[in-house]
């Protein structure tokens, strides 16, 4: 890991950026009023609900609550991490990212692997460029060609040629990063040769299009048919996928994802309108892959060959896919007839034919429970206590709730053992009914914390209107308390902090819901203006807190009072009490 990116780099930036324009240029918005509109890109509208205000820097939608500053836009939109949007925003800028850095060994790691990203781009250039004009290219072309590639796919993936020599690729790319990429291996110091030679080559991106490593086929009988970049700082098998980059290049929102074994399946569904599958890199499905692709999609159908190697694979995507399904997530699963693989099939069946098998396939729940029903009898005692011994941890490795519950109530079902209902169910329902009752409550008219809160993270130069007794005050209560003081403690750092830029400050914790409702919450004003509103909201809090703090004090000596007697207390509670009675 590089070294933490300063807040105050983070803080500035959203200071600089507008997120009028970065929202504009992925969602053109109109301008209606004081704020920008569109139908909201997070879900599916007819009339716009979507909002974006300039002067908070914020959006929101009415329709399904999405809301957040432009960081938060770009992670949810284009599902980059953080870091990769605050990349995104430095670079809008054109400005350097300055790391912190912990630990000489941490130090610019990530910037490290910028040069290995450009040498791996510039050698996907060269091998595309030497499928067109290499004097031995053209037996690769015709080989593409057999395989029923046109020029469109083959740009579209840009797929190359790796000439047949030792020593190919130009000499005016670094050597020691083409050695780091693997694109050269070395037997001795300073002795390179290329470690693709005469070979179809499949440059992989990851999703945000950097080439991150290559696959090389023979086009005869030469093994390895495929050979694969070896592992390496940008090439992680078990967390990439081929042909992600291309599939969200022409879908920004699949409805779902197809994940097969091969290039060459990814390929030839593509060029027949089945534009949206990817392949693993000569590894199983891991649960990184699936977390992944449900990242793009709510629904992956595995696909594998019908044969005994494709079912020990479609298993394994099967239980790597398992703690991944959320609500709203479903995977399925296609087994493929016979010999074929996606790529002969979809040549054979066509486009029609190969989504006439999509909508059979299996759901993952069907499969589950045939798959391990294989070979026992369900009539039996031992078969059912067999089956129940299998399916059991499989489920308990769902993530807890309604799906998993179901899963449990149809294993419950079949081997005719526990409850066909399971408890759990009536926790979620319990708490589904919870979570609507307090969006109703917070429905209602904020409180007088709320407003102030909410108008201070909206208008941060309030903060010097808040005195010290009055941060007092805030600070005790009970609910909001912490987050007033964190408010404050970064408000005081930060006196020139943008509203956009204080949700920030609570990522990743507890109260970041919280601070981002408050970002949007729509604050009636009394006719006054805001800063007035503010001021006066506080006084009345600050003089109800000390009505309330008053009535305790005194309940608390009455009931001294009524134990031991008036007498029993000293002189100074005698006094207190007196007192606070000719207040009240
Ligand atoms: P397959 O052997 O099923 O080949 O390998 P394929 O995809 O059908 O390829 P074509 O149609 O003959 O061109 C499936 C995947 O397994 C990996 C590759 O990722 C390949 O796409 N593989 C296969 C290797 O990494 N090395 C090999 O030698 C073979
Ligand atoms: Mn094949």
């Amino acid at each position: 890991m590089a070294g933490r990116i300063p807040r105050e780099f983070i803080d500035n930036l959203i200071a600089r950026v507008d997120i009028v324009d970065i929202i504009d240029a992925r969602v053109p918005l109109k301008q209606a009023g004081k704020n920008y509109q569109a139908r909201c890109p997070f879900h599916n509208e007819k009339t716009p609900s979507f909002s974006v205000n300039r002067e908070k820097q914020f959006y929101h939608c009415f329709g399904c609550g999405a809301s957040g500053n432009v960081i938060s836009f770009l992670m949810d939109y284009e599902r980059q991490t953080f870091v990769e949007a605050v990349e995104t925003l430095a670079e809008t800028l054109g400005v350097d990212i300055p790391r912190e850095s912990y630990g000489s060994e941490n130090r610019g790691q990530e910037s490290n692997l910028l040069p290995l990203y450009q040498v791996q781009e510039k050698a996907a250039e060269f091998y595309a460029r030497q499928l067109r004009e290499h004097p031995d290219a053209g037996k690769a072309r015709e080989y593409l060609q057999t395989r029923g590639l046109n020029d469109e796919i083959i740009s579209h993936f840009q797929i190359g040629y790796a000439p047949p020599g030792w020593r190919s690729l130009p000499t005016t790319l670094p050597a020691d990063q083409l050695l780091a990429s693997g694109l050269t291996i070395s037997k001795e110091a300073g002795n390179f040769y290329d470690r693709f030679r005469d070979r179809i080559m499949f440059p992989i991106r990851d999703r945000r299009g950097r080439v991150i490593g290559f696959g090389g086929r023979v086009m005869g009988d030469e093994t390895p048919k495929y050979l694969n970049s070896p592992e390496t700082p940008t090439f992680k098998k078990h967390k990439e996928v081929y042909g992600l980059y291309e599939l969200l290049a022409t879908r920004k929102k699949p409805e779902r994802i197809i994940v097969v074994e091969g290039y060459m399946d990814v390929i030839a569904l593509f060029q027949h309108g089945i534009d949206y599958a990817v392949a693993t890199l000569g590894t199983a499905t891991s649960s990184d892959h699936a977390e992944l692709l449900f990242r793009y999609a709510p629904e992956i159908v595995f696909c594998f060959d019908g044969d005994n190697a494709g079912r020990k694979a479609a298993w394994k995507a099967l239980e790597a896919s398992l703690p991944a399904l959320r609500e709203g997530r479903t995977s399925r699963f296609l087994m493929l007839p016979g010999s074929h693989d996606p790529d002969s099939l979809v040549r054979e069946e066509g486009k029609e034919g190969f989504d006439l098998r999509l909508v059979e396939a299996k759901q993952l729940s069907d499969y589950l429970f045939q798959h391990l029903s294989e070979n026992l009898d369900l009539n039996s005692i031992e078969g059912r206590s067999t089956l129940h011994q299998k399916a059991s941890p499989i489920i308990g490795k769902l993530p807890a709730g309604v799906f998993r519950d179901m899963m449990q109530a149809r294993l419950n079902q079949l081997s005719g053992h526990g409850k066909a209902s399971s408890p759990s169910r009536n926790k979620s329902h319990r708490s589904a009914v919870q979570s609507v009752q307090r969006a109703t409550s917070e429905r209602a008219k904020p409180s007088m914390l709320r407003i102030i809160l909410a108008l201070l993270i909206q208008n941060p130069d309030f903060f010097p209107l808040i005195d010290a007794e009055a941060r007092q005050e805030l600070e005790r209560d009970e609910k909001a308390g912490e987050l007033a003081a964190k408010l404050f403690s970064i408000l005081k750092e930060r006196p020139e902090i943008h509203c956009g830029g204080i949700p920030e400050h609570f990522r990743g914790e507890a109260e970041y819901g919280l601070v981002l409702k408050l970002s949007v919450l729509e604050i009636p004003l009394s006719g006054l203006d805001a800063r007035s509103e503010f001021s006066a909201t506080l006084e009345k809090f600050v003089a109800q807190q000390k009505t309330m703090l008053v009535a305790q004090r005194l309940e608390w000596l009455e009931k001294k009072a009524e134990r031991i007697g008036f007498v029993g207390l000293d002189e100074a509670e005698r006094e207190e009490y007196r007192r606070l009675t000719r207040r009240k």
